[in-house]
C-alpha cells in the first residue's frame, strides 16, 4: 500500500537522538521510572520487586479493568467497556482509522495537526478534505468552511485538540457547533486528544468529543500529559458500535499491549492529579521564557499557544525550514523541527515542554545561529539582518 513519509517521525528518527538542546520534543518532561513510583510515596524497591513476581502472559487483552476505569474516570460519560488499550496514541488513531475508513468514504481533517490523521486515511482509499487552521484566526477551525466540506459521504471529521503543531485549543462552544455539522451529515468525529488539559489559562476546561457527541471518538495516551512515552500506551474511547469494530480489527493486529507497561501506568493513572499539576507548571513556566525570548529576537513572531506542548515560531529570515534546522543541529546541536513537515514553510515547531534549562539553552542556541546567518548574509549583501 503506497503511503507518503510521515515528514514529522522522519524528522525525528533521523536526528534526535544526537541533539544536544532537544526543543523539538512534544511530551512534557518524561518522568523517570523511580519518578512516576514515588510520586505518591510508593516505596520503588518494593514496587519493583511486587513487578518481579509477575508472570508475563498476554495480559487483558483489552487493557486490564484498572486501566479502563482509570481511563473512564478522564471522560463524564464513558464506561470502562468504551475503552480499548492500544499502543499509544498513534496505535488508536491507526486503529479507528483502519476499522472505520473505507474506500470511497469522504473525510475531513484540519491542517497543520498530526500527519497521522490525515494521510492515513487518504492510504485506504478515502477522499480527505483538509480543513485549514490560519495563523489569522489563531488556527481554529473556519466553521462555514466545514460546513462547505461536508457532504452526505462524509463518514469522518477529525480534528486534533489542543492542536500540534499550533497550540490551539477549541473551546466548548465551537466544538458544540462542530458536532452540529457532523450530526448534520451523520459523521463520526474523531478527536485525538493527546495534550487534552494541559491549558496555559486556569480554570479553562474543554470537554472531550466523547462526551459532547454519541458519535464521538477521542483517543489519547500516556506520553504527553503523563510524561511517559515509553511506555507505549493509548486508548480509544468511544461509542459502543465503534468499539465493537475497533476490536475486531485489533485482533489482526495487536492481541494485547505489554502488561508490566499496563501496570505502570495504571499507577501513573491512580496519580494523574498529581502528574498533570506537575506538568502544568512546566508548560506555563516554560511557556513565559519562550513569550520573553520572542519578544526580543525579531526576526521571529507567533501565535500564543492556548494549550498543549508545541508552537509555531513564524521566521523572517530568507532560508528553508529545513535548511535553518538543520543548519541549527550542525552548528550547535539545538533541535527545532521544520515547518515543512506540517507543510507550513517559514515556520519551525519549537516543543517547549523540556527542561527548562534546555529550553533556555536551545533558545539562546537559536538566537546564537541566527546571528551567524544575519552576519554571514550581510557580508554577502543579502538584507538578513532587520536590525
Ligand atoms: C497529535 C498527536 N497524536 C498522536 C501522537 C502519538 O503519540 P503516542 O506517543 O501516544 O503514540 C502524537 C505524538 O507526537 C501527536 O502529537
Amino acid at each position: 500500500m503506497k503511503i507518503k513519509t510521515f515528514a514529522v517521525e522522519h524528522w525525528m528518527n533521523l536526528y534526535e537522538m544526537e541533539a544536544v538542546n532537544n526543543i523539538a520534543e512534544t511530551c512534557v518532561e518524561s518522568l523517570t521510572v523511580n519518578e512516576l513510583i514515588e510520586i505518591d510515596g510508593t516505596n520503588p524497591e518494593e514496587f519493583l520487586r511486587n513487578l518481579g513476581k509477575q508472570k508475563l502472559t498476554y495480559g487483558h487483552i483489552e487493557g486490564s479493568p484498572e486501566f479502563r476505569g482509570l481511563v473512564s474516570n478522564l471522560y463524564d460519560s464513558v464506561s470502562p467497556e468504551n475503552v480499548l488499550m492500544m499502543n499509544g496514541a498513534i496505535g488508536a488513531n491507526f486503529l479507528v482509522l483502519y476499522s472505520l475508513i473505507e474506500p470511497g468514504d469522504h473525510v475531513v481533517a484540519v491542517h497543520p495537526t498530526y500527519q497521522q490523521l490525515y494521510d492515513v486515511p487518504a492510504s485506504f482509499g478515502a477522499s480527505v478534505d483538509l480543513l485549514p487552521l490560519r495563523p489569522e484566526n489563531q488556527f481554529l477551525p473556519d466553521l462555514n468552511e466545514l460546513k462547505s466540506l461536508v457532504n452526505d459521504k462524509t463518514k469522518l471529521i477529525i480534528i486534533n485538540n489542543p492542536n500540534n503543531p499550533s497550540g490551539s485549543i477549541i473551546e466548548k462552544q465551537m466544538l458544540e457547533e462542530i458536532v452540529e455539522i457532523a450530526r448534520s451529515c451523520d459523521a463520526y468525529i474523531l478527536c485525538d486528544e493527546v495534550y487534552r488539559n494541559l491549558m496555559q489559562e486556569d480554570g479553562l476546561v474543554v470537554p472531550s468529543i466523547v462526551d459532547l457527541y454519541e458519535k464521538g471518538i477521542s483517543t489519547s495516551s500516556m506520553s504527553k500529559v503523563l510524561s511517559l512515552a515509553g511506555l507505549r500506551l493509548g486508548w480509544i474511547a468511544g461509542p459502543d458500535q465503534v468499539i465493537a469494530e475497533c476490536i475486531k480489527h485489533r485482533d489482526y493486529t495487536t492481541i494485547s499491549c505489554g502488561m508490566l507497561d499496563d501496570l505502570l501506568a495504571v499507577h501513573a493513572l491512580k496519580n494523574y492529579d498529581n502528574i498533570l499539576k506537575r506538568n502544568r507548571k512546566i508548560i506555563k513556566d516554560n511557556l513565559a521564557i519562550l513569550d520573553a525570548w520572542i519578544q526580543q529576537e525579531p526576526s521571529f513572531s507567533y501565535v500564543k499557544p492556548r494549550a498543549g506542548t508545541t508552537a509555531l515560531l513564524k521566521y523572517d529570515l530568507p532560508i528553508s525550514s529545513e535548511d535553518f534546522c538543520i543548519g541549527l543541529f550542525k552548528a550547535n546541536g539545538a533541535f527545532l523541527t521544520p515547518g515543512s513537515c506540517f507543510d507550513m514553510e517559514g515556520h519551525v515547531r519549537i516543543g517547549y515542554a523540556c527542561d527548562t534549562e534546555v529550553l533556555k539553552k536551545g533558545l539562546e542556541k537559536v538566537s546564537e545561529y541566527v546571528r551567524t546567518l544575519q552576519q554571514e548574509g550581510n557580508k554577502k549583501g543579502h538584507s538578513y539582518s532587520k536590525n
